[in-house]
C-alpha cells in the first residue's frame, strides 16, 4: 500500500517523466526537420528512455496497489535558434527533472515508505548520469564554435557519447 501523499507524489513524477518523454520528441523533430541526423538520433532515443521511466513509475504503483493517473502533458516547445539552445534547455530540464525525485524521495523519508525510497534510488543515479551527459554536450558545443566541420563531427559523434557517472568513479567518454 502506498499512503496518499506518496502516490500523488508518484503520479506527479509519471507526469514529469511523460512530459520530458514529449519535450525530447518535439526536440528529436526539429533536429530531423533541420538536418541534424544524429543530434535527432540521440533524441528519439532520449524520448524513448524518459517513456521508459514513466512505464517503470506506472507499473511499480499498480504493484503495490497504487492508483495511476495518466495525465494529459502541455504541447512541448517545437522551435529553437540553433542546437546549442536546444540542449541549454534540455540541460535545465534536467535540472528540474533532479530536482522532482529530489522531493519525491524526500516525501517517502517523511512516510516512512522504505520500499518506494529504495526503488526511487535508480532514479537518482539515472539522474546523475543525464545530468552529467546534458552537460558534457553544452561543453562540447561550447568549445566547437560556428565551424561547419567540427559540427558535423558532433552530429555523427553525439551517438556514442556516454558518460559514466562521478558515482562509478569516472569521467566522460
Ligand atoms: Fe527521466 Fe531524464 O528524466
Amino acid at each position: 500500500m502506498l499512503t496518499k501523499r506518496v502516490e500523488d507524489a508518484l503520479n506527479e513524477q509519471i507526469k514529469m517523466e511523460g512530459l520530458s518523454s514529449n519535450f525530447y520528441l518535439a526536440m528529436a523533430s526539429w533536429a530531423e526537420q533541420n538536418g541534424y541526423a544524429g543530434v535527432s538520433g540521440f533524441l528519439y532515443k532520449h524520448s524513448d528512455e524518459e517513456r521508459f521511466h514513466m512505464l517503470k513509475l506506472v507499473k511499480y504503483m499498480n504493484e503495490r496497489d497504487g492508483k495511476v493517473v495518466i495525465p494529459a502533458f502541455e504541447q512541448p516547445r517545437s522551435n529553437y535558434n540553433n542546437v546549442k539552445e536546444l540542449f541549454e534547455e534540455l540541460y535545465k530540464h534536467e535540472v528540474a527533472v533532479t530536482q522532482s525525485i529530489g522531493e519525491l524521495v524526500g516525501v517517502c523519508l517523511e512516510e516512512k515508505d522504505f520500499t518506494t525510497h529504495n526503488f526511487l534510488q535508480w532514479y537518482v543515479s539515472e539522474q546523475l548520469e543525464e545530468e552529467a551527459l546534458a552537460k558534457t554536450i553544452i561543453d562540447k558545443i561550447k568549445l566547437m564554435g560556428e565551424d561547419k566541420s567540427t559540427w558535423y563531427h558532433f552530429d555523427r559523434d553525439i551517438m556514442s557519447l556516454t558518460v559514466t557517472s562521478a558515482a562509478d568513479g569516472a569521467g566522460a567518454a
